[in-house]
């Protein structure tokens, strides 16, 4: 294991790049009462969202109206589609608030996330299953498995096995998805290839990460996730959510919980709040939907590399570094991803070695002392001010929802890889709060690392769902 990272002097760093770095700072750097202004406009916007006229954030209704009993029990498939990777999980759920999982990863090929053909993205994951339902039941099963999809994207449901995507996210774009439900697409998909499988329920990662949780530990408040994505989901009430009246079934009593999935990456798309800098511009007029995400594009994985690169662009342009260096590979749109300022921001040297030999290796480029000195910092502003800003989203739930005190439980890339991201998150949500060492003496509101969502959540939600359906409730 490599010793601790340190921090190096910046003594060799000549004037202009110290310069520069202080640009940098203002470019990036939020106040605490810059986040305190953004929770406070985040909750009128969440508000907005539940009402029958609609706002920017979807607040989409997850049909799940239950808590978690702990005692849900049995063996179920589920999928995770919306990072980098495929997940299939077998899960069997123990019914005493504990579980098993195996899982399998399956690389998603870079080009299916824009393919022009939507069959491959389903059939992707059809193939993938078959894979995986082989190798785990190799002596076939006596009757169909439920499997929970967790399609971590916005998508509308009027019930639980449903799923309407609104719009792509995190750089997907594939066409004749959008406005169409993915369930069928999918069972389409595993019909043809006669896996023995029953798509039961649609679940985002928020929601499951919110209930696999909830299964455990019973102070859960929200599931977030800090990955290639940025979003969140809690339990409302049904009386609380406008959009809902006319909608419910007879049998759905008033104070029926039910679980929201947020969608707030979605934040800020009118963009009066947030401290857009140029780059984030560039982001943003550059990506499949511009105009969308404005939140998640300045604080989820997979803009955080992106970032970075056109930083580091324009810090050649100005002559300030990579001078005389061939940087072709740099001009290459999302050439880095979240692992290269996380691991700049991991390196343990001084002269940061690391980063030296990674710029050389993979982009081709060589670099001074001074000049990683001021990519490490430019690093570190990126991923402070994501952590920073990503936290508004929780303040503002509990906030609305008078949470005094609970747990948040967090997955995703981010918050799980990239160094320091957990110890800024924890600080900004006591900025926000005005929480001071010793006020109150243990903060109530607590980031923890979240159960397996995709996983058990997806199965503890299909379970749920296969028992509203036995008591034959909608
Ligand atoms: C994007 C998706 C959302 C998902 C999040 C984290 O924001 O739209 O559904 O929860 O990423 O994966």
């Amino acid at each position: 294991k490599k010793p601790p990272a340190r921090k190096g002097s910046m003594a060799d760093v000549p004037q202009n790049l110290l310069d520069e770095i202080h640009e940098l700072e203002n470019l990036f750097s939020v106040s605490n009462e810059k986040l305190q202004e953004i929770t406070k406009h985040f909750i009128t916007e969440l508000d907005k969202g539940l009402s029958k006229k609609g706002g920017n954030i979807p607040m989409i209704p997850g049909w799940v109206m239950e808590y978690p009993t702990g005692t849900e029990s049995g063996d179920f498939l589920a999928i995770d589609l919306g990072g980098t990777n495929l997940r299939v999980v077998l899960i069997k759920l123990g019914g005493d608030r504990t579980f098993d999982s195996t899982q399998s990863k399956y690389k998603i090929p870079e080009e299916m996330r824009t393919s022009q053909n939507r069959d491959d993205i389903f059939g992707f994951i059809a193939e993938s299953l078959k894979a995986f339902v082989d190798e785990q039941f190799p002596q076939g099963v006596d009757k169909p498995l439920p499997l929970g999809f967790t399609f971590s994207f916005p998508a509308s449901q009027d019930k639980i096995n449903q799923g309407v995507l609104q719009r792509w996210t995190k750089g997907f774009d594939i066409p004749n998805v959008e406005g169409h439900d993915v369930v069928p697409l999918l069972q389409e998909q595993i019909a043809k290839r006669n896996i023995p499988i029953d798509v039961v329920a649609l679940i985002n990662d928020t929601t499951g990460t919110l209930v696999a949780s909830l299964y455990t530990d019973a102070d859960t408040k929200m599931g977030v996730i800090f990955g290639t994505g940025v979003n969140g989901a809690y339990y409302d009430v049904v009386s609380d959510i406008e959009k809902l009246q006319g909608r419910l079934a007879d049998d759905i009593p008033n104070d029926s919980p039910m679980a929201i999935n947020c969608e707030y990456g979605s934040f800020d798309n009118e963009h009066v709040v947030l401290p857009r800098n140029k780059f984030d511009l560039v982001i943003d007029e550059e990506s499949p939907r511009p105009g969308q995400q404005a939140f998640e594009k300045m604080t989820s994985g997979y803009y955080l590399g992106e970032l970075l690169r056109l930083a580091l662009l324009e810090l050649h342009g100005k002559g300030l570094i990579f001078q005389n260096q061939d940087i072709s590979k740099l001009k290459q749109a999302y050439v880095m991803d979240t692992s290269y300022p996380s691991r700049i921001e991991e390196d343990p040297f001084e002269n940061l070695e690391d980063t030296d030999e990674l710029l050389q290796t993979d982009l081709g480029i060589s670099t001074s002392v001074p000049e990683r000195k001021l990519i490490r910092h430019l690093c570190e502003l990126i991923g402070t001010r994501a952590a920073r800003l990503s936290v508004c989203g929780i303040a503002a739930i509990c906030q609305k929802r008078n949470y005094a005190s609970g747990s948040i439980a967090c997955d995703g890339s981010v918050f799980n890889r990239y160094p320091g991201f957990q110890e800024k998150a924890a600080q900004a949500l006591r900025d926000i709060y005005g929480w001071t060492p010793g006020s109150p003496a243990s903060y109530p509101i607590k980031l923890h690392a979240a159960e397996d969502g995709s996983g058990a959540g997806a199965a503890i939600i299909a379970a749920l769902a296969q028992k509203r359906l036995a008591a034959g409730k909608s």
